[in-house]
Parts: structure tokens; sequence; C-alpha cells
């Protein structure tokens, strides 16, 4: 544990990271949907001479620019700010791996943020058939966006085999392809393009929906329908890609879907299946509500019923999300390193020899010394915090309610033994340390769940 420890109350830094992903998640697969929803509409306008159709798209490509160029872009810094503070280690192993990557998505970037403004700053300036052209450069480099951020995405659930064979060996890098190119790769991809497709639809239906149906009922009916259709196309394919997905995620994470439905106690995880539901309800909400009230009655069709869609879609989005990160418990690399930034193979090391050992952020006294209370936070907040907090999100307080100290070294220990029959394995890291890192961390949270009168100094406190 070489890394300081941001300590976001109630809420969790991983939250941080959801909270930022869901917005960014909406908006870039916007911009990779909304290139292609721009250029088939500019297309389709020039084939068929529709002066109201370029009108419209250049106030739609407008929006598109904003949107995506402030916000998208904005979002995405935020991201890597979040996960560097969140998981320093899983960012390092990442980046170790995929800088290269990284180093051509930048490309990508820079590529469709300037083909994004030029592609609306030269409306109407520059020969139309051109003006189609920088809007093909926008669309080519938009996908590869996707085609190489899915790879590094896809890598973190299941880096496959071959990768798993050499991590730790610093001959990484020589399989980059093969980590790349990993199982859930190809059905990912297809099923975040097909998102990507309805997105566009959902968000010209925004600014469609400003149409002025007395005014221009042709205009706003035929592209209220179209628009419909881009949002519909995509979800026929959603559920096969959705299946084939999950078909290629290991059976063990898989489990964690049907843990519901097992024995562990109420509510442990059914979550996972509760939130999949979720995906479905909303989903099959937004295709009616599209149908009926935006294809069957395009000049009624108003801002708000297209808001409304928006934030259906932000629900199925934050929800699809959610559960794809609840996939990957316990672990934030698949098999190889657990979601705490503990890898796998370190743990025997670490049982050995402490989990403090290298830690430079213990809280210790003017005379150098720390506590064992002291010693119990630094570990709770380096093994544990990355997916509890103490009041609040997964609130440890709660959970280990009306336990006395003994209750909960016996709950730590067998988190610490990990047995293989443990059904804790299915969600939560081992608790790796030394007979005292465990006794350090009873210590701590026994304080925390039967605090005693008084309460020692911590860091935390000053
Ligand atoms: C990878 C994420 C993750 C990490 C890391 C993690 N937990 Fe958990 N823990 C969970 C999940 C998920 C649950 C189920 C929570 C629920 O029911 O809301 C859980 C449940 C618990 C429970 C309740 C168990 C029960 O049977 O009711 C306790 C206590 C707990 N964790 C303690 C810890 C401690 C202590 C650590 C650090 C050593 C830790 N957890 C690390 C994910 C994690």
């Amino acid at each position: 544990m070489n890394y300081p420890f941001w300590n976001i109350p109630y809420l969790g830094s991983s939250w941080v990271i959801g909270i930022i992903a869901i917005f960014h998640v909406m908006i870039s697969q916007f911009a990779v949907g909304g290139g292609f929803y721009l250029l088939f509409a500019e297309r389709k306008a020039m084939r068929e001479g529709r002066t109201d159709w370029h009108q419209q798209l250049i106030k739609h490509s407008k929006f598109f620019l904003t949107i995506t160029g402030i916000y998208g872009t904005v979002s995405g810094v935020g991201i890597w700010f979040a996960i560097g503070l969140t998981h320093p280690e899983a960012t390092s192993t990442l980046i170790h791996n995929f800088v290269f990557g990284w180093a051509i998505e930048w490309v990508f970037f820079m590529v469709e943020l300037i083909t994004a403004a030029v592609y609306y700053y030269t409306w109407d300036k520059i020969d139309p058939k051109l003006h189609l052209k920088v809007g093909w450069v926008y669309a080519g480099a938009s996908a590869a966006t996707l085609i190489i951020i899915n790879g590094i995405l896809t890598f973190m659930l299941t880096p496959g085999d071959t990768w798993l064979a050499v991590a730790g060996t610093g001959a990484e890098a020589s399989k980059f392809w093969f980590a790349f190119f990993n199982p859930t790769y190809w059905p990912s991809l297809l099923l975040r393009s097909a998102v990507c497709i309805s997105l566009a639809g959902v968000w010209a239906l925004v600014t469609s929906s400003c149409i002025d149906g007395d005014k221009f009922p042709a205009l706003k009916s035929s592209l209220v329908k179209w628009s419909v259709k881009w949002l519909m196309a995509a979800f026929v394919i959603v559920p096969f890609a959705l299946i084939w997905y999950l078909w290629m995620v290991p059976a063990s994470q898989r489990a964690l879907l049907t843990l519901g439905i097992d024995t562990i106690g109420a509510g442990t995880f059914s979550v996972v299946t509760r939130i999949a539901l979720l995906i479905i309800i909303t989903s099959a909400t937004i295709v009616g509500v599209a149908y009926q009230l935006a294809y069957k009655n395009p000049i009624d069709f108003n801002l708000s019923t297209a808001i409304s869609i928006l934030l259906l879609a932000l629900m199925a989005t934050a929800a699809g999300e959610y559960s794809r990160e609840m996939l990957r418990k316990p672990y934030v690399i698949g098999g190889w390193m657990y979601s705490n930034g503990v890898r796998v193979k370190y743990v025997d090391a670490i049982n050995r020899n402490g989990y403090l050992k290298d830690s430079l952020w213990v809280w210790k006294d003017s005379a150098g010394q720390s506590s064992s209370y002291s010693r119990g936070e630094a570990i709770f907040r380096g093994e544990c915090s990355s997916c509890h907090t103490l009041d609040g999100y997964r609130p440890i307080r709660q959970l280990l309610a009306g336990r006395d100290r003994a209750n909960i070294a016996s709950f730590l220990k067998m988190l610490h033994e990990y047995k293989a029959d443990s059904p804790y394995r299915r969600f939560m890291p081992p608790l790796s340390g030394t007979a005292e890192d465990v006794n350090d961390l009873t210590e701590y949270l026994n304080y925390q769940v039967n605090p005693p009168a008084t309460k020692p100094q911590t860091l935390a406190q000053k």
C-alpha cells in the first residue's frame, strides 16, 4: 500500500468515478453514434433536396458540438483524475499495458474534436460533398475511439489467459493484442455500437422536439420519425449482444448475477440481478414511449417527453455500467488484481510480511509510534474502502452492527482465511495481512461499531 488514500465520506471514491462515468458514457457514445446520424441525415437531405432538413441539421450539429466537445471532453479528463486517485494501482497497470493504445486514442480524440468543429463551422461555406467528407472523417475517428477504449475496458473484466500467463513478468506488453482482443472484446463492441446508434436517436429527439410543429409539420414529423428509427434499430441488436457478452464472461463472474437467488442472505447480491432487470425495464419503456409519443404523434412531440426519454436512457446506461462493474467483483482486473489494488499473487507475501510493511500512510504519534487503531485504519482504507464507507455506501458500521469484538474478529478471520467454499469469495477479496494486521483491523472496526467513551487520536481527526 504505497499510495495515499482519497477519502470521500459517505459516497466512497468509487462513486465519484461512477457518477462522472455515467454522464461521460452517455455523451461519448452519443459522440460516436451522433456522427453517423449527422452524416446519414446530411446525405439524405442532399439526395432528396430537403433544405428544411439541412437547416435543422446545422442546429443539431451545433448542439452536438457543444455537448460532445465540452461535456464529453471535460468528463473524460475527469474520469482520469478520479481513477488515478481512487485506483492508483490499477491505473498504473493499465498505463503500463496500454500506453500505446492510449496514445492512439488521444490522436483520434484530437481528430474527432477538430473535425467536429470544422464540420459545424463549414456548413454552406464549402462544397457540400467536401462537407460530407469532413463528416466521414469525424465518424471514422470517433468510431476508432470506441474501437480502442473497448479493448481496454473489456480487458479489465476478462484479461484473457495469454495475458494472465505473462502478467507480472515484465513481458505484458508483448501480449498487447491478446489483452486488447480479449474474450469479451467483440460482444462488447457490438453492444456498445448498438447503444451508440440508439443514443444518437435519443439525443436527436431532443433537438427535433424543439421544432415548431405548427409551422413546420413536414420537417418535424419526418425528423422525429427518422430519429425514432435509429433508436429502435439498435434496441433489436442489444438483447443478442448482451447474451453473447454474458456468454463470454467467466462462469465465476457470471455467478454473481444469480447469487441473489442463492442462500447468501437477504439482498446481498440480488442487487446485480435487480439492476439487470432495471436495464430491461427502462429499455422497454424507452421503446414504448418513443413509439407511442414520438413515432405515432411526431407533431405534438415535445421537449419534456424528449428529456424523459433521455433520462430513461441515462438510467439504463447507469444500470448497465453498474452491473458491468459488479460483474467484475472482487477484481478490478479479472483474476489479476483485486478491487482494492492487491495483486492476487502477492497475497501470500502480504500474509507473511504484513500489509503495511512499505506503507507511508499510517498515522504516527509524536514519538513516531503507530497504534493498533491507526494501523487498523490504514488497513481499512487500503483493503476495504474501495467498496465500503463507514456510513453511507455499503456502510461498514451498519453491516457489522450488533457484532461484538469477538464476532468481528471471527468474521475477519474468515475473510482472511478465504476458504474455497466461503461465499464472500464471490464478491470480496481476501483480507490480506499477518495475524497482527487482522487484529489491528478488528481493533479499528470494533471502535467504529462499538465506540468507547474516548476516541483515539488519528490522522483523520487532526
Ligand atoms: C470488491 C469490493 C469489496 C471489498 C474490497 C470489500 N468488500 Fe465487504 N462486501 C462487499 C459486498 C459487495 C458486500 C455485500 C454488501 C451488501 O449486502 O450490501 C460486502 C459485505 C460485507 C460485510 C457484510 C457481510 C455479511 O455477511 O453481512 C462485511 C462485514 C464486509 N463486507 C466487510 C469488509 C471488510 C472488513 C473489508 C476489507 C477487509 C471488505 N469488506 C472489503 C464488497 C467488498
